[in-house]
């Protein structure tokens, strides 16, 4: 694998190539990230990967100093799937060599709602990045995981607005046999709190079950999952079931007619803030 640390070197390294599959991250590796680089190699060749802490999609309060950077020991794991040709781990000054005044403002009915609702401006920084890594990269197919669902449908959204020739490609979400999702955030939770962090996807399953069993009632599904979860401990930021289409709040009458349904959540158990979604189809 070659690791690259500047966009004229990575240009280099893939100038002619067509069929590029790419898989953008912010480093920190778990399986689920090499899950999401194994889907790549099924879909193009050469697959490059890229590692990079993008300031601009954390806000002013939250973790960017403390996420975790783990570079060698990422080079090692992909070294060992030799899955990715291309590393690109561009420094901060290589992608944002000035300020970045020219942003992608997601539209506010899908970046502004569940994470967008509470991490105003993080979509807008997502957005930007992966357009900008896009540009660097220019490939055929990317791959995002599905756990960031809406991060998924934000990406789809710029790509088809833009009209970037781009295949988007999603990835189910990797769970611990306990069902939590992967996360590099996970390693932030005590072990108390990783015992307890598997409650956040039990309580979407309850959710799930509630809507497969006929109960059309959304806010009242959503209510109990609050309560369940806020009784356990965990500071919840939302349970919220929406339409896998558009993240639209079901109306009643689509749940009971078997509109595909997603629903998502996101907690806070002690200082870790985790997000989980889980589909639900009646058909
Ligand atoms: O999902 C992530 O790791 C990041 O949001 C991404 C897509 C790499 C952009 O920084």
């Amino acid at each position: 694998m070659k690791v690259v640390h500047t966009i004229e070197e990575l240009r280099d390294q893939l100038r002619g190539q067509l069929r590029v599959a790419f898989v953008p991250t912010m480093g920190n590796l778990h399986p689920a990230h090499l899950a999401l680089m194994k889907l790549a190699r099924q879909h193009g060749d050469p697959v490059v990967a890229s590692i990079f802490v993008n300031r601009l999609q954390f806000g002013p309060n939250e973790d960017f100093d403390q996420y975790p950077r783990t570079l060698a020991s990422d080079i090692e794991k992909l070294e060992r799937e030799r899955d990715v040709y291309v590393l690109f781990a561009p420094n901060e000054r290589e992608m944002y060599p000035e300020p970045q005044n020219f942003q992608v403002q997601p539209p506010s009915d899908l970046g502004g709602i569940l994470e967008g609702e509470f991490r105003p401006g993080f979509f807008g920084g997502v957005s930007t990045v992966v357009l900008k890594l896009f540009s660097c990269v220019q490939p055929s197919v990317a791959v995002f995981g599905k756990k960031d669902y809406q991060q998924l449908m934000v990406v789809r959204n710029m790509c088809r607005q833009f009209q970037l020739p781009v295949k988007i490609l999603a990835h189910e979400t990797v769970r611990d046999a306990d069902g939590l999702a992967l996360s590099s955030r996970n390693g932030f939770l005590q072990p108390s709190e990783r015992a307890e962090a598997p409650q956040l996807y039990a309580a979407l399953q309850t959710v799930a079950a509630g809507v497969l069993a006929g109960n059309a009632d959304a806010a009242s599904l959503e209510g109990q999952a609050v309560q369940a979860l806020t009784a356990r401990g965990w500071d919840v930021d939302y349970v919220s079931l929406r339409r896998q289409r558009d993240l639209i709040a079901p109306a009643s009458q689509e749940i009971l007619d078997g509109e595909p349904l997603v629903v998502l959540a996101a907690a806070k158990l002690g200082a870790t803030r985790l997000i989980d979604n889980l589909e639900i189809c009646k058909k």
